[in-house]
C-alpha cells in the first residue's frame, strides 16, 4: 500500500472538507493508495506521538457541506522558521523542512497533498525542494493566490458579505446613516470589489487604491438634501488612506503576520474629524466570512481540486499547484504560482466597471 497524507494549514475557509473528501473519494478508486491526515496543519506529523488520522469514504461521508476543516488548522509555527524554546528560554527560530522530509519519509508516507494559502505554498515547495513529492491546492477567502481565477472560499466570503451588506443598506437609508463594513482582505481587496458591485455601494475601499479622505468626504456630502441621504461603504482591512494611515493591530505568539481588523473604526474617525456631521456606525464582519457551509460554486472548485490533486499524485506529478485557469482545471508549478500576488487591478475591467455603476474608490 503506498501511503498519501493530507493537511490543512493557515486559516480556514469554506470548501476544506469539499477538498479532503474529494482527494478520498478519488484515491479509493485505486487499490494501492490509502489516505490519511494530519491534525493542525503539518503539526499532527510533527509530534510525538503523531496525530494522524486515516481517511477513508466513511470518514469524509457527507462532509463536503461543512464548514472549517475536519483536520483542524493553524497558522502559527511555520516548520520554514519553526520557533523553538531554548534551555535558557530564548526563542530560536530554525528551518524544519529537512526534518519534516524525513519524518514523512520515516513514516512511510510516498506523498503529501498541503492544501492552503500563499505561506502554506511556500512550505510545500520548500518541502519539495528537500526531496518530497508535494502537490498544492490553493485556498483563501482572499483571492489573493496567483496563478489561478479562483481560490474556494472566496465566493462563499462574498456571498456572506453581500447579505450583511443588503442589511446594513436599509437601516442607514432609515437612520440617514453613513454605515461602514469591514471585509476581510490583508493585501487585496477582492472580497470588498465584489461586494460592493453585488451590494451596490456608494464607496469601496481596497488596499490597492489608498483614499483621499477630502474626496470621500465631498462624495459623503454629495449623498445629504437638509441632513437627508445615506451612504454605505465597504472597507477591505487592508485599505490606508493615500497618507498612509493603517490600522494594524497587534501580533500574536509564533504568528508572523499582523493581525489586522478595525480600519472601520480608524475611518470613521477620520470622517468625523475631517467635518462629516451624519451619524457614522462601523460593522467588522471579521470571521463570519470564514465559518460556514460552503456555497454550491465554491463546493465544485473544491471537490474538483481535490480530485484533480489525486490525480496529479497518480500521475507522479509533483511539485504542482492544482488551478482553476480560464474555466479550466489544470496545475501550475507551485514556485510560479507563488513567485506573484493576485492583487486587484485598480486599471482593470473590474474597477471600470465597478466606476461604471458609480462606485466610488476615493482615488
Ligand atoms: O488570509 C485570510 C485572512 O482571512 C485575512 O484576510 C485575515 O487578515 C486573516 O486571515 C485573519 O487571520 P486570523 O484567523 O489569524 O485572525
Amino acid at each position: 500500500m503506498k501511503k498519501l497524507l493530507v493537511a490543512t494549514g493557515g486559516g480556514d475557509c469554506p470548501g476544506l472538507n469539499a477538498v479532503i473528501r474529494g482527494i478520498v473519494k478519488r484515491a479509493s478508486k485505486e487499490e494501492d493508495w490509502e489516505v490519511w491526515g494530519s491534525f493542525e496543519a503539518l503539526n499532527g506529523l510533527m509530534e510525538e506521538p503523531t496525530r494522524l488520522i486515516r481517511l477513508d469514504k466513511k470518514t469524509v461521508a457527507g462532509i463536503h457541506v461543512k464548514g472549517g476543516t475536519i483536520l483542524g488548522t493553524t497558522n502559527k509555527g511555520n516548520p520554514m522558521n519553526y520557533p523553538e524554546k531554548q534551555a535558557d528560554g530564548y526563542i530560536k527560530y530554525i528551518n524544519r523542512i529537512p526534518w519534516l522530509v524525513d519524518r514523512l519519509k520515516e513514516k512511510g508516507f510516498e506523498a503529501l497533498i498541503n492544501i492552503g494559502g500563499d505561506g502554506s505554498q511556500a512550505i510545500s515547495q520548500a518541502m519539495f525542494e528537500a526531496g518530497m513529492p508535494v502537490v498544492g491546492v490553493p485556498k483563501t477567502i482572499d483571492n489573493d493566490l496567483n496563478s489561478t481565477d479562483f481560490t474556494f472560499g472566496f465566493q462563499t466570503a462574498v456571498q456572506t458579505a453581500s447579505e450583511s451588506f443588503d442589511r446594513l443598506v436599509t437601516t442607514a437609508s432609515s437612520h440617514h446613516r453613513v454605515m461602514i463594513m469591514e471585509v476581510m482582505g490583508r493585501d487585496a481587496g477582492w472580497i470588498a470589489l465584489y461586494t460592493a458591485i453585488s451590494g451596490g455601494a456608494e464607496i469601496c475601499l481596497i488596499p490597492e487604491i489608498p483614499y483621499d479622505l477630502q474626496a470621500l468626504v465631498s462624495k459623503i456630502n454629495e449623498r445629504y438634501v437638509d441632513g437627508r441621504g445615506f451612504v454605505n461603504i465597504v472597507i477591505a482591512e487592508g485599505a490606508k488612506a493615500k497618507d498612509g494611515t493603517i490600522t494594524a493591530t497587534k501580533g500574536e505568539e509564533g504568528r508572523h503576520a499582523v493581525r489586522l481588523g478595525g480600519v472601520c473604526y480608524a475611518l470613521s474617525q477620520q470622517l468625523k474629524d475631517a467635518g462629516i456631521t451624519a451619524d457614522i456606525r462601523e460593522t467588522v464582519l471579521g470571521h463570519t466570512q470564514r465559518g460556514g457551509t460552503p456555497i454550491a460554486y465554491d463546493r465544485v472548485i473544491a471537490s474538483v481540486f481535490g480530485v484533480t490533486a489525486m490525480e496529479l499524485v497518480l500521475a507522479g506529478k509533483y511539485g504542482e499547484l492544482v488551478v482553476l485557469k480560464n474555466n479550466q482545471y489544470t496545475s501550475v508549478p507551485i514556485k510560479e504560482a507563488i513567485s506573484a500576488y493576485n492583487y486587484v487591478d485598480p486599471k482593470g475591467t473590474l474597477v471600470e466597471a465597478a466606476k461604471g455603476l458609480g462606485i466610488f474608490f476615493g482615488d
